[in-house]
Parts: structure tokens; sequence; C-alpha cells
């Protein structure tokens, strides 16, 4: 029986899990949330549909807070997962959206790396739970991955992979090269790199901005990128490709998930797209081959250029660099925006001051909160 812990009961966390359970019989899933109520009730919700649809997953839950280590290393012990996901956050890139219009788009305009702290450090305590717990699970974490998974890798403890994000994009590409080929969907073969800055722009503006991407197309193992107009074929992807977003939307980026967490659950080798693999800046074509995962760039694409070619999108997110012990110093232009908005500053930051940055981005949003209500 293969075992799948979703740590982090929030949207993502729960979409997830519930495809989860939709699954062969010889697998067990279980939700770990910090609300016994809610937890409790989410994962009966699944558990009860997936006995209705006539699926043989085993189905429970846990519950513990991230803020406490020990009972974290303790939950994830117990369980024993073969692949654990990490979908906890303390503010979600959608909390914003919830603002009114002019204060959401204020705030929008700093992109996403200046609220780093929120994704970065319950990442890292779920990642110092790992390690205690001495769990040789598969992690996978959705949480801004693309920055947080090089900072953690800075000291060793850098989930395995991530998701969504650069994998977003691809079926929206694979449809739109296969369509203009006029050949079928399954020929097509698409490899993307690209930041989280550029997957969030892609699908809005159908074009990588001032961040470089790279990307092939292929039919049938032979590149045909001369007999499309790539440039066109990307802004397709707001036009005629266009795809519901907003909450809604993330079943798109639980399917991305899914796309890593099936075959690693079940033991299938699999070609798909993700962020951070091996702690690696941005987002990368990754296979996954005997349990383990590496990158799986086209021949055309250096590994030097594609950490170029992430790098670029990385400081279009609003982080300049993040320096080999983990140490972050972000975009003067980005940090702006929340320095205006939030009377929040902060140019450079050590891992060890994360945590009090989250608290203090945390504080600041409520009082903007208050301060914008409609
Ligand atoms: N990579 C991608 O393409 C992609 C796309 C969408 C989302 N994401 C990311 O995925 C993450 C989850 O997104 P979401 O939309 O599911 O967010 P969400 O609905 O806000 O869920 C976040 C969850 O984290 C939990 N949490 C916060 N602090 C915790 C703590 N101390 N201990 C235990 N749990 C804690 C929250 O618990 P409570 O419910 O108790 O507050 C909540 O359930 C975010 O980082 C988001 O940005 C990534």
């Amino acid at each position: 029986m293969s075992k799948v812990m979703v740590l982090g009961a929030g949207d993502l966390g729960r979409r997830v899990f519930h495809e989860l359970a939709h699954g062969p019989s010889d697998r067990h899933v279980r939700l770990v949330g910090r609300d016994e109520d809610a937890t409790l009730r989410a994962a009966n919700l699944t558990r009860f549909s997936s006995l209705q649809r006539g699926y043989g997953a085993s189905v429970d839950y846990a519950t513990t807070d991230l803020h406490d280590i020990e009972r974290t290393a303790e939950c994830i012990a117990a369980f024993d997962p073969d692949v654990l996901f990490l979908a906890a956050s303390f503010q979600s890139w959608w909390v914003i959206t919830t603002l009114p219009r002019d204060a959401f788009q204020r705030l929008y305009a700093a992109n996403y790396g200046p609220w780093l702290p929120m994704h970065l450090v319950p990442v890292h305590k779920a990642m110092r739970a790992v390690r205690l717990s001495g769990s040789r699970a598969v992690v996978v974490n959705a949480a801004y991955p693309d920055a947080v998974h090089p900072i953690l890798h800075a000291v060793g403890l850098s989930p395995h992979v991530g998701i969504g994000n650069v994998a977003n994009n691809v079926p929206g590409i694979r449809v739109a090269a296969a369509d203009r080929l006029g050949v079928p969907v399954h020929e097509v073969d698409v490899r993307l790199v690209a930041h989280h800055y550029v997957s969030h722009r892609l699908s809005r503006a159908g074009d990588s901005g001032p961040a470089r991407m790279g990307l092939t197309v292929a039919h049938d193992g032979t590149d045909v990128a001369d007999r499309l107009d790539v440039a066109s074929l990307l802004k397709s992807l707001p036009l005629e490709y266009r795809r519901t977003g907003g909450m809604p939307g993330q079943a798109m980026t639980a399917a991305s998930a899914l796309s890593l967490l099936e075959p690693l659950a079940d033991g299938r080798d699999a070609l798909v797209h993700a962020p951070g693999p091996g702690g690696l800046a941005g987002g990368y074509p990754v296979a996954i081959v005997d349990g383990r995962i590496r990158t799986a760039l086209p021949e055309s694409i250096s590994p030097d250029d594609a950490a170029a070619i992430n790098l670029s999108g990385q400081v279009q997110d609003g982080i300049t660099s993040i320096q080999p012990d983990g140490t972050v110093h972000f975009e003067p232009s980005a940090m702006a925006v929340l320095t205006a908005e939030l009377g929040y500053e902060c140019r450079s930051m050590p891992l060890a001051e994360a945590e009090g940055r989250a608290v203090e981005i945390g504080e600041r949003f409520e009082t903007y909160r208050m301060k914008n209500a409609g």
C-alpha cells in the first residue's frame, strides 16, 4: 500500500487530497490540517464521496500546527508516508484578490517575490519536522517552490520538487500547437523552462515580458518550432485558449500536482513539469524514473542556460538574488510597492529573519485590509 500525506488543508490541499482518494484501493491518503472540526469534515466529505463512486482508497485525517515542529514530526512519523505533499501557507496568492479592486491592483504590482516569507517559513518548519521525524518520504511542495527551494537547499532542507507554476501552462501550449499543426495532442511534446513570474504572465499576457523563457515543441520527436509562429501561439493563450482563473482555476494547479503525486504514489515513471526540482530556482521539465526526480531539458537548452532563464524570471518576480547561505536580496522596485502600501521594507533577508518578516507582513496586511475595507 502506498501512503500519501497532504499537509495543509486549505483550498489546494483539499482539492489534491480529494482527487488522490478517488484512486486505487491500495492507496492510503491522510489529510493534515490544524483545525480539528474543519479537517474532520473535509476528510469525511472526501471519504464518503470516494466510497459513493466505488473507489477503495483508505482515507483519514490528523491535526498539527506547523509552529509545533516536534508535534508535526510525530504526526509524520506516525503515518510514515511514502509521499508528503506540502500545501500550507501563511498567506496564499489569492488573499490579496479579496481586497477592494483598487487596493488589489496596487499590491498586485509588487509581483510575488516580496511575499516570499509567507511561503518560505511554513515550508521551512515542515522540512525541519520531516528531518526530525526521520521520514524518507518524497516531499513535494506547492508554496512558491521556484524561490523557496533554492533558499532551503542552501541549508540542506529543500523539498524534492515543487508543483504547478511552469506546469500550469503546458497543456494549453500543447493544445494550441496541436491545433496549429493539425495533429493529435498526444503526439505533441512541449518542454518549457520558466520561472513563476513567466508562468503567471503567460496565461495573462501571452508572453514572458522582460524575462526569458525556454520552449521547445516537437511532433513525434521532431522539433517543429520552424513550422509554428511561437510568439503568436503564446499570444493565443489568453485569447482563444483562455481558461477559468482565480480560486476555481486552482483545479489546474491541483491537476499539475497530481501529475507528479500519482506517479510517485503508484510507482510509475512520468515526464512532467515542475518548479524547484532538487532545490533549483524556477521551473523545469522533469522526469520521474524509478521514484527519482531529475530535470529533463531538451538538447537545445543547457543546464546553465536554463538556470540563466530562470534567474531572469526571478528578478522580474522581485528577487534580485539568493546567496549561497540562503540570504535573499529583494528588487527595490518590487519592494517599493509593499513599502508604499503596507509600510513594509526589507532589502535583504537572512533565513533566520524570515519568520519575523512573515509576522510583520501578516500584521501590516491586516491593518491594510481594515484601512481599505470597502
Ligand atoms: N505552485 C502553484 O502553481 C500554486 C498555485 C496555487 C497555490 N499555490 C500555493 O499553494 C499554497 C496553498 O495554497 P491555497 O490556495 O490552498 O492556500 P490556503 O487555502 O490559504 O491554504 C493554506 C493552508 O495552510 C494552512 N496553515 C497556515 N498556517 C499553518 C500552520 N501554522 N499549521 C498548519 N497549517 C497551516 C492553513 O490552515 P487554516 O485553514 O487552519 O488557516 C490553510 O489551510 C500557497 O503557498 C499558494 O500560494 C501554488
